[in-house]
């Protein structure tokens, strides 16, 4: 059976209301996470036809923001219509800049900041960003401090379970984070120097869940629905947030909501995989123009996963220049498959 908002059998469906941050609902406890490059408008947009019970923009810089360049400023499009609510991720570690890059986001329609104690990449960590506020507890309840004092709407946090083994842990920070006004955690349980090795270890998701009373979300190495809702269950998070599973997947969130709801896991036609590969392509192509050629040969390898002949169909689209001719080879190799 498939998941619709209609469905009159399942109370739970009927009912379906995600977790609260603040005063915000969301619409699921299945969240797409923010993805640096990648969660985009029209990926959020994707994720949310699917029933993502909330989208994250990509990590925005503060102090980018604060000089509102066309470019930073383009991170923040999105349809208030189509994502509400509206959560934009900023990092920064400078409590005023901060402060004012919240003030613009609320500006541009959000209604949650998120801000980003978790990016473990080189470029970030060695300017003081990202995963290594964790360094200084300090800084990190000034920096949720001044979000708080600067916008009327929830501030959240997605973090890491510490800097490194043997760093104070986030089971220290959290109370302060919430004390200092932060409405929610995401915690994705690999230390800061790990980035993304080894394995997330979701036991930091239940210890933290019961180490404070704001609501606690948890990410890492959800590969399928079926994680996911053993996470939601087990660790008593408020809610699951899933990255890489969803790229090319973005089916993943309505499989969720069957399973959490009680109801089989509908099987994906190729029809479907191809219908939701075009809408990803047309929806970069509306932001992007012919450029979104570019994108697009990251973005449609995602889709050809399980077609015969995935690595051809792969070559054959990053040699094409035109979104037109991508989806041309897209589509024959799906008309192609066995199972088309
Ligand atoms: C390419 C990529 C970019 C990411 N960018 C961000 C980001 O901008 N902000 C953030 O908080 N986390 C970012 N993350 C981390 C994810 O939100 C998520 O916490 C992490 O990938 C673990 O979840 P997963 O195993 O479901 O992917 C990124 C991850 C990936 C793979």
């Amino acid at each position: 059976m498939r998941w619709s908002c209609a469905d009159l059998e399942n109370p739970r469906l009927l009912n379906l209301e995600g977790p609260t941050v603040g005063p915000v609902v969301l619409r699921s406890p299945f969240i797409l996470a923010p993805m640096a490059g990648l969660t985009n408008w029209p990926f959020r947009r994707l994720a949310l036809s699917y029933g993502a019970g909330l989208t994250v923009t990509e990590m925005v810089s503060s102090v980018a923001l604060s000089y509102r360049g066309p470019k930073t400023l383009g991170l923040l499009k999105t349809d208030p219509r189509v994502e509400k609510p509206f959560c934009v991720q900023l990092f920064g570690k400078d409590p005023d800049r901060l402060a004012l890059g919240a003030r613009i986001a609320l500006e541009y329609g959000a209604d949650i900041i998120d801000l980003n104690l978790a990016c473990p990449a080189r470029k970030v960590v060695n300017s003081g960003h990202g995963a290594a506020v964790l360094k200084d507890f300090d800084l990190a309840v000034k920096l949720v401090e001044a979000a708080v004092g600067a916008v009327p709407i929830p501030v959240t946090v997605k973090t890491r379970p510490a800097w490194a083994p043997g760093w104070p842990d986030i089971l220290a920070l959290a109370p302060r984070l919430a004390q200092a006004g932060a409405a929610a955690i995401t915690l994705h349980g690999r230390y800061g120097t790990q980035g993304f090795t080894g394995e997330a270890d979701w036991s930091w998701v239940s210890r933290l869940a019961s180490a404070v009373s704001i609501p606690v979300f948890g990410s890492g190495d959800i590969t399928e629905a079926r994680d996911a809702v053993k996470l939601l269950e087990k660790s008593g998070a408020a809610g699951v947030y899933i990255g890489r599973a969803a790229r090319g997947r973005p089916w993943i969130f309505r499989e969720c909501l069957n399973l959490w709801s009680g109801l089989d896991i509908p099987i994906i036609t190729p029809a479907e995989r191809l219908e939701a590969a075009v809408r990803h392509a047309r929806w970069l192509y509306e932001e992007m123009g012919p450029k979104a050629a570019f994108p697009l040969r990251t973005v449609l390898m995602w889709y050809t996963r399980q077609l015969p002949g995935a690595a051809q169909v792969r070559a054959a689209i990053c040699r094409e220049e035109q979104v037109e001719r991508q989806l041309q080879i897209l589509t024959e190799a799906f008309l192609k498959a066995p199972e088309a």
